[in-house]
């Protein structure tokens, strides 16, 4: 039997913000539904999450993952006394509690993997990860033989000079066997610099404590600032460009741009320069992206090319050409083939295929059928100081350079609107809509005004 147990009760005093600090976003997720994932091929009989600082908070981001048991832990009194309060929870529980700190959200999961089967297979009390680190500024320091068997842990800041040039660091991951751990959890003491009880003092109780070293140090890496968040978030992206890379993805500038975990993409999709892709996103084969756009939670098909534009939670059909300077708002849909050009914005709005919004344009709350050709800076006027109105246009009908269509609106099928026009009756099939007051020219005017 297995449980997980995850530590996120801590303030995060050295964030300097008012978010609990597991629940800091890295790469579109928070701290804490990292460490979770990480765990989760495991498949743990058992997960609880130790919170306390803003317990509502954190239990609230995280009820909707399910199956997780939330442990209060009021005050905060260190590690070791947060891992005391499942002695109650886990009373009678026989098998392997793997501890995980809520802030470290860069593991792997082969690697938690292989920490609990080695574990297993040495039958020792205690299994733990450790890193060698170039810095290991501000980590607790594992003290170990060259078999690998622990005789104990101490913290940075309760090091000599001479314990601190140890460079192999507790990862703050541990598995111990239960049964063992709950033996020795009463005994932990406060006597250390912050006063706190620190899990890291079970590991010299305990009679066979074996550690395992990680290969890729960055795994280990643990979150207790900004600077440490901001090297994190930059591992991430590395990992995240390389993976798509692998699939088929180019990166023209890959430092330069930013993917959410949850992006998937095609094969042979560019990624221009200083492009962004937020929440989830669905990038077909052969896109464009970029230079210069940002996406999120946007479902593109194959062949759009999207330049120095927003995307925002829009549906994109194939062969879309999107900018420069456009703006795709929640539930735009636009059809295959159409072209969406410079300085047009699209809300909440059908566009049928093969259609046409190419300059200046506010396309609000419209329904436009295929082969539409909206004219420079036409506007759905869609709001009336009180409610949204919707502009329904027929198949290949045309508005004329700033037309104004002034909604609740519907224009037929292969309707015209006369440049300059405000429309505000509806328009039959095949008509042409004029709406402007007629031309006067005064012959010899400039004479007259100048006498
Ligand atoms: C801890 C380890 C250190 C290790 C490092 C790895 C201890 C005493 N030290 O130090 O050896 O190198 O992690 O990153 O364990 N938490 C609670 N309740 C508390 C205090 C903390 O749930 O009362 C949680 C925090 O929310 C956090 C985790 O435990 O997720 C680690 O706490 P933190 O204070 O960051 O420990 P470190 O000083 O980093
Ligand atoms: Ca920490």
């Amino acid at each position: 039997m297995l449980a997980v147990a995850v530590l996120a009760a801590g303030k995060g005093t050295r964030m300097k913000s008012a978010l609990p600090k597991v629940l800091q976003p890295l790469a579109g997720a928070t701290l804490v539904e990292r460490v979770l994932a990480s765990a989760r091929t495991l498949q743990p009989e058992r997960r609880l999450l130790i919170v306390g600082h803003q317990a509502e908070r954190v239990e609230e981001k995280l009820s909707p993952i399910g199956g997780l048991e939330f442990v209060l832990q009021q005050p905060q009194n260190g590690t070791g006394h947060a891992v005391q309060q499942l002695l109650p929870v886990l009373k009678g529980f026989e098998g392997e509690l793997l501890v995980l700190n809520g802030d470290v959200p860069l593991l792997r999961p082969e690697t938690i993997e292989s920490l609990v089967n080695g574990h297993r297979n040495s039958g020792a009390d205690v299994t733990l990860l450790t890193a060698r680190l170039s810095d290991p500024t501000g980590y607790g320091r594992v003290f170990a033989d060259e078999t690998g068997q622990v005789s104990g842990i101490i913290e940075h800041r309760d090091c000599t000079e001479e314990q601190r040039r140890n460079t192999l660091t507790n990862a703050g991951i541990y598995c111990f066997n239960w049964q063992a751990l709950e033996g020795v959890l009463p005994q932990l003491s406060t006597d250390n610099d912050q006063g706190e009880l620190y899990l890291t003092d079970t590991v010299a109780m305990l009679p066979r404590a074996m550690h395992v070293e990680v290969a890729d140090p960055d795994e280990v890496n643990g979150i207790n600032n900004r600077r440490q968040l901001a090297q994190c978030e930059a591992v991430l992206q590395q990992r995240l460009r390389e993976h798509w890379m692998a699939e088929g993805v180019t990166f023209v500038d890959p430092d330069s741009c930013t993917l959410s975990e949850d992006c998937r993409f095609g094969r042979d999709v560019v990624i221009e320069p200083q492009t962004h892709l937020r929440g989830s996103c669905r990038i077909g084969d052969n896109c464009r992206l970029g230079p210069g756009s940002l996406l999120e939670n946007a479902d593109l098909g194959d062949a759009v090319t999207v330049l120095h534009s927003v995307v925002r939670e829009a549906t994109v059909a194939d062969d879309v050409s999107i900018g420069p300077f456009a703006h795709l708002r929640p539930a735009a849909e636009i059809g295959k083939g159409c072209r969406i050009g410079n300085f047009v914005e699209v809300k909440k709005s059908q566009i049928g295929a093969g259609s046409k919004v190419n300059h200046l344009s506010y396309i609000g709350d419209a329904s436009l059928g295929d082969n539409v050709n909206v004219g420079a800076g036409t506007i759905t006027a869609n709001y009336d100081g009180v409610r949204k109105h919707r502009t329904v246009i027929g198949d290949g009908s045309k508005t004329g350079a700033n037309s104004v269509l002034v909604a609740p609106l519907s224009l037929g099928k292969e309707v015209t609107v006369a440049a300059g026009s405000t429309i505000t009756k509806d328009v039959s099939d095949g008509a042409l809509a004029i709406g402007r007051s007629r031309q006067m020219n005064k012959e010899g005017w400039s004479r007259s005004s100048g006498d």
